[in-house]
């Protein structure tokens, strides 16, 4: 939206939420979402076409256009839970847009959803407003990856806006279209049916996780054949059918997409009876799981089967560089390994809270069991193993002879981003693990 607002001065956008520390937050310097480029974009359009508000009842009233962007997680609990999306969380929206609603508007579901979703949205609004209010809903998934946001948003490979095939539903995708066009070639601006829309969000997130899950799973043989799945990597994305992005391999994928929406597409599919298809994309999911195990164990195994009582030192805590998001990361799910393992953790992120860290872990503050380090320096002080978690640039150029000072002897690091220099690290004495080397 702050990119929308941003572009289109005669636009203007509010954004409301119920949330008020959220919306003071947004309304402040210390914005509560960190994006390189972001702060920049918000501080021009605040307050001239841009406004964040608590005040839903008004912004609904006010609206031309509404989208929908709240929360579609995965169910917790009941029917299904572990398996399709909670759309609680939308439906409570579509509830409030058709009660304040006094006038005709264009809805648009900007959060992920399963295929459907709009046909439910569009009962739910019609079901609970006036006869004289119509509602067109559009579908119009967000692409944008965390850390590139603003380059994504600004410069998209393609916008998708999926709408009904009648006149009402042309004309909607024609106004939305109007509001992209103002910095995309209409030629990227991709107006399809609903259903193509809402599934093409889900199968653009399998299809990428599934490279990744590809490039881990051969990540392995490499270690046992001697090949170098970077080089492997390398060789195979030179061939323009395959591409050289997202192969690189890694201690696995996290984010708060790939896992979600695979999990939708499995549950989709079963639910349609085709189980076979469903059994294929859950191995997507499996693949990652098993990565993320398979580097816990490594630690445990190289430092003599046993981390009971040792210091692990964790670079990394987000779920990839440029981001202080920490959904599905897997740090959270070699911590929680080898915490089950008793060993006691030290971690630094540069950009990730100790509040957040604690919560993910579930750790009381007050723990010996973890120690959160201003620096990475003091958190490998002492530590028997170091493992690179998130590949932060900065990491890159530690000083890994201080680190190696540091460290308990024999000095082990495990690089799960393949980001350090391994002939280096071996050169000062490091005992070195890289994924598929
Ligand atoms: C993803 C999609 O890219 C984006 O289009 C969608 O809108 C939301 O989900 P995001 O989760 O922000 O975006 O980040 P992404 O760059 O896709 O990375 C996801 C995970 O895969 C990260 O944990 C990343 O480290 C990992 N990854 C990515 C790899 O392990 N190897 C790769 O080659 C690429």
């Amino acid at each position: 939206m702050a990119m929308i607002a941003f572009k289109c001065p005669d636009i203007s956008v509010t954004v409301a939420d119920i949330n008020e520390s959220r919306i003071a937050a947004w309304n402040s310097d210390d914005l509560p979402v960190f994006e390189p480029g972001l702060d920049d974009i918000v501080a021009t359009a605040r307050g001239r076409n841009l406004f964040f508000t608590t005040d839903k009842v008004a912004a609904i009233k006010e609206a031309d256009i509404i989208f929908v962007s709240v929360g579609t997680p995965t169910k917790t609990y009941g029917v299904d839970a572990g398996r399709a999306a909670d759309l609680k969380y939308v439906e409570l929206c579509a509830r409030d847009i058709a009660e304040y609603s006094d006038r005709s508007k264009i809805v648009v579901e900007k959060s992920t959803i399963p295929v459907r979703t709009a046909e439910s949205l569009k009962t739910v609004l019609t079901a609970n407003s006036n006869a004289d209010v119509q509602f067109q809903v559009l579908s119009n998934p967000e692409f944008l990856a965390e850390g590139t946001a603003m380059e994504d948003l600004d410069n998209p490979d393609r916008v998708l806006i999926g709408g009904e095939e009648t006149p009402e539903g042309l004309e909607a995708m024609e106004t939305l279209t109007s509001v992209y066009a103002h910095w995309i070639d209409r030629d990227r601006i991709i107006q399809t049916n609903l259903w193509s829309s809402e599934l093409s969000k889900l199968v653009a997130n399998a299809f990428l996780a599934q490279r990744i899950s590809s490039i881990n799973s051969i990540s392995a043989l490499c270690e046992e054949t001697g090949a170098n799945v970077d080089e492997v990597a390398s060789a195979i994305g030179k061939d323009s059918r395959i591409g050289p992005k997202f192969l690189k391999a890694s201690v696995g994928f996290g984010g708060s997409c790939f896992q979600k929406d695979l999990l939708n597409l499995v549950y989709l599919c079963e639910h349609f009876g085709l189980p076979e298809v469903s059994e294929y994309w859950r191995g997507v999911i499996e693949m990652n799981d098993w990565q993320k195990r398979r580097f816990s164990t490594k630690i445990i195994n190289a430092l003599f089967n046993t981390v009971n009582g040792k210091r692990i030192a964790l670079l990394g805590f987000a779920f990839k560089k440029d981001t202080n998001d920490t959904r599905e990361s897997p740090a959270i799910y070699v911590g929680k390994d080898l915490l089950e393992e008793e060993a006691d953790l030290a971690i630094y992120d540069p950009k990730v809270s100790p509040d957040q860290i604690r919560y993910d872990l579930g750790i009381e503050a007050d723990s010996s069991k973890l120690d959160i380090c201003d620096d990475p320096y003091e958190a490998v002080k002492g530590a028997h193993g170091v493992a690179i978690l998130t590949e932060w640039d900065a990491f890159r150029d530690l000083d890994y002879q201080r680190i190696f000072d540091n460290m308990m002897k024999p000095a082990f690091i495990f690089d799960g981003r393949n980001i350090a220099n391994r002939a280096q690290l071996k050169e000062i004495g490091f005992e070195v693990y890289a994924i598929g080397r």
